[in-house]
């Protein structure tokens, strides 16, 4: 059972991606199976078509590279989720999949994946903190009360513009890797 490691910013090496490779490797030190995945390097994404299939197929049926990324979530044991702050709000990237997560949710509104799932959610902004720590409070609540999600932490991270203020701040490094050591 694999834990799915979501990087949706555009900065590779930036300070969502430096947090969340950190919680990987935490969850990886302490035995679970990580799989990475870059949301930005796909090429073949498309949002919720809202065609509703998935109600009654049970997952959704387009199929793209988020294919892998939702049935990797599905069959395994939790996920870390990355996101930079953008306008106050998660990035494209992530708001594609997140809105694919709708094909989790099944007949009568209740969740079609297992529930327990483990989830950690880290989001880094500029200035914001306030509005980071709005966004994981909210992306972490839709998780669990729509989707059955035990969420394990959440770290919000405030770094100014620079994509290396997280990997400069051992600290930092250190709680994502403590957050993923929860999994
Ligand atoms: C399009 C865009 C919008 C942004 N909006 C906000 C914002 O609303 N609040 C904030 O504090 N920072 C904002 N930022 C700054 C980023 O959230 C911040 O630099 C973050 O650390 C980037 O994460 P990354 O290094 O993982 O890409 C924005 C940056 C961009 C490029």
């Amino acid at each position: 059972m694999s834990i799915a490691a979501i990087i949706s910013s555009p900065r590779a090496g930036g300070n969502s991606d430096t947090l969340a490779m950190a919680a990987a490797e935490g969850a990886r030190e302490n035995g679970g199976s990580v799989k990475v995945f870059h949301l930005n390097r796909m090429k073949n994404v498309k949002g919720c078509q809202a065609c509703m299939v998935c109600k009654t197929a049970g997952r959704c049926v387009l199929k793209d590279d988020l294919t892998e990324v939702l049935d990797t979530i599905r069959d395994g044991e939790g996920a870390i989720i990355s996101t930079p702050l953008y306008f106050g709000e998660a990035c494209g990237q992530f708001r594609l999949l997140q809105d694919r997560f709708f094909s989790f949710i099944g007949e009568g509104f209740k969740p079609n994946i297992a529930g327990g799932k483990k989830l950690a959610t880290i989001v880094t902004c500029g200035s914001g903190k306030d509005s980071g720590a709005a966004l994981a409070d909210k992306l972490e609540g839709v998780m669990a009360h729509l989707l059955g999600f035990s969420p394990v932490g959440k770290m919000v991270f405030s770094g100014g513009d620079s994509p290396s203020a997280a990997a400069g701040d051992r600290d930092a490094v250190a709680a994502a890797k403590s957050l993923g050591e929860k999994f």
